[in-house]
């Protein structure tokens, strides 16, 4: 069974000004999946807090490490550069697919600057910050998530 982290980027969820309702549904939707999620953490917009969680989670061999929030415009979306300083080998194929499919359901997919990658034993996907925008992305990826997995471990 591989095990799974998530991460939330929200300032306001980060306060409790917001329930984690992306982070919830992820984690809710990678144990249906099979998936053991070990960690659900709310950091916010901040690229050291991203960072180090990120690190954290690489650092205790968590294999999938899925993150909602923090990819678009706005000047405190920074998921996507925090998550390049952690990586070592980006997956574009992942983004690029998550975008493309994404973008037949809503044109504002184009929004969206997420990237994936592996570090280690992990591999890291952004994904945004809406609970549809996540179900909607993880409909597209998930079906071939295990075999890449298995090829890394
Ligand atoms: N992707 C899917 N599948 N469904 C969506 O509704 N919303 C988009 C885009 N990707 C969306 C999507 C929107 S409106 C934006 S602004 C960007 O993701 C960035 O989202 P974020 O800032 O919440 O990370």
């Amino acid at each position: 069974m591989f095990t799974a982290g998530v991460l939330t980027a929200s300032d306001k969820g980060a306060k409790g000004e917001r329930a984690d309702e992306s982070g919830k549904l992820i984690a809710l939707e990678l144990e249906k999946l099979g998936y053991n999620v070990v960690e659900k953490i709310v950091v916010q917009d901040e690229i050291d807090e991203i960072t180090s969680a990120l690190e954290e989670m690489v650092d205790r061999g968590i294999n999938l490490i899925l993150t909602t929030g923090g990819t678009g415009f706005s000047k405190r979306d920074v998921t996507p550069e925090a998550t390049k300083m952690v990586i070592e080998r980006e997956t574009p194929g992942i983004s690029e697919a998550i975008r493309h499919f994404s973008f037949q359901i809503t044109k504002k997919a184009m929004l969206s600057r997420a990237v994936s990658g592996i570090k280690k034993d992990s591999l890291i996907i952004n994904m945004p910050g809406s609970p549809k925008a996540v179900k909607e992305s993880m409909d597209i990826i998930m079906p071939s998530i295990e075999h890449g997995l298995e090829i890394l471990l």
